[in-house]
């Protein structure tokens, strides 16, 4: 399935579940060519994207293996597409894309791009297309990494497109680091199956909240808590999904309760920059969703705290030194699973694990 064999109109329309085929690359090998959403992601794709991010993270230590990694896409180009703020996406996605030798271009503020004299999205990305091999992109907007890689595919440049955060929707990407450093932190200690992950903060605007909560669903038997006050409680779409894979879940607002028997703690920023009215998040409690010592002191020996960051105060910097706080590595983590996601949608995924080093 192609995304040149379908008409937009039919394509917005599906599940993403059904999106899914037209996304692949074309050789039969299952890895993604657009990466657009999480539902792109099944079980066996995310161990072989970990083992793949395993291995470029191995092969990078020595000279001679940075010198090959550096050479595997030296011949080609990405375009680093950044409308909205961000320091670890973007630079993480440079970084990876400097491991695999792919030169780079970027438009970090839409004001800096021809975009600000009226052009569309689409004569942008046509643009980007014509120089690059690749888009990376984050954009406010729900949805457009989608309709821009329907547009490629049909143009006469088709170049893949990865979604690098859409609006309050979706963050494939982070999701990814988040479950390969889920992965790495239970590896020793009998593996993720079984887990109890909780979400806690701005579960209602939070895009890396719906995407891992999706991913998380691979797995078996892992129960998600969601505490949130009420006004920022995980949407709807997201516990349909939960209770259409028989997925068992809990919604609260006690984290303390939930400390004591999580594995995972995966706390967010408070996403008041999508607030209706200024200062609408201000009047809200969020004083019980927060991480400090009282609740460091109630987490499982074996346990890891998480934050896709930045961070305001959620989480205190008490816990900043503890061998539980997992968000440090868990950012690092981005650029190894970023790079190994490139190299697949390129196709190298064979020859980086093959190689001698
Ligand atoms: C997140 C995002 O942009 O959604 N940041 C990130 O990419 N690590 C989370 C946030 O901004 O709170």
């Amino acid at each position: 399935m192609k995304l040149t064999d379908i008409s937009w109109e039919a394509f917005s329309s599906l599940a993403l579940e059904q999106k899914k085929p037209y996304l692949e690359r074309q050789d039969g090998n299952q890895m993604p060519y657009h990466t657009l959403f999480a539902q792109q992601f099944d079980r066996p794709i995310l161990e072989r994207l970990c083992a793949l991010a395993n291995r470029i993270r191995f092969i990078n230590k020595s000279k001679e293996g940075a010198l090959y990694l550096k050479n595997v896409l030296a011949h080609k180009r990405a375009m680093l597409y950044f409308s909205q703020p961000s320091s670890r996406t973007f630079l993480s996605h440079l970084a990876a894309c400097q491991l695999l030798g792919i030169t780079t271009g970027s438009v970090r503020d839409a004001a800096t791009s021809s975009e600000f004299k009226g052009e569309s999205h689409e004569d942008s990305i046509r643009t980007f297309s014509s120089y690059f091999d690749m888009i990376i992109m984050r954009s406010p907007e729900r949805g457009l990494a989608e309709k821009m890689a329907w547009e490629l595919s049909n143009s006469e440049r088709p170049i893949p497109i990865l979604n690098a955060g859409s609006g309050k929707d979706q963050h494939p990407t982070q999701a990814l680091l988040d479950i390969y450093t889920l992965i790495r932190s239970f590896e020793t200690k009998g593996g993720l199956d079984g887990r109890t992950v909780t979400f806690c903060g701005d579960l209602l605007r939070g895009r890396t909240v719906r995407s891992l909560s999706y991913l998380l669903t691979d797995f078996d038997d892992i129960k998600q808590i969601f505490i949130a006050p009420k006004e920022l409680q995980v949407p709807d779409d997201v516990i349909d999904i939960l209770k259409a894979k028989g997925v068992k879940y809990e919604i609260s607002d006690d984290l303390r309760a939930a400390t004591k028997i999580s594995d995972a703690i995966y706390m967010t920023r408070i996403q008041d920059e999508w607030d209706n009215a200024k200062g609408e998040s201000a009047k809200i409690d969020t004083s019980r969703f927060k991480f400090r010592a009282e609740e460091l002191a109630l987490l499982g020996p074996d346990a890891i705290i998480m934050h896709p960051l930045p961070r305001r105060d959620e989480i205190d910097t008490c816990c900043d030194h503890d061998p539980r706080a997992m968000y440090w590595r868990q950012m690092r983590n981005g650029m190894w699973i970023r790079a190994a996601l490139i190299a697949a949608t390129f196709g190298f995924e064979k020859s980086i694990m093959d190689c001698g080093y």
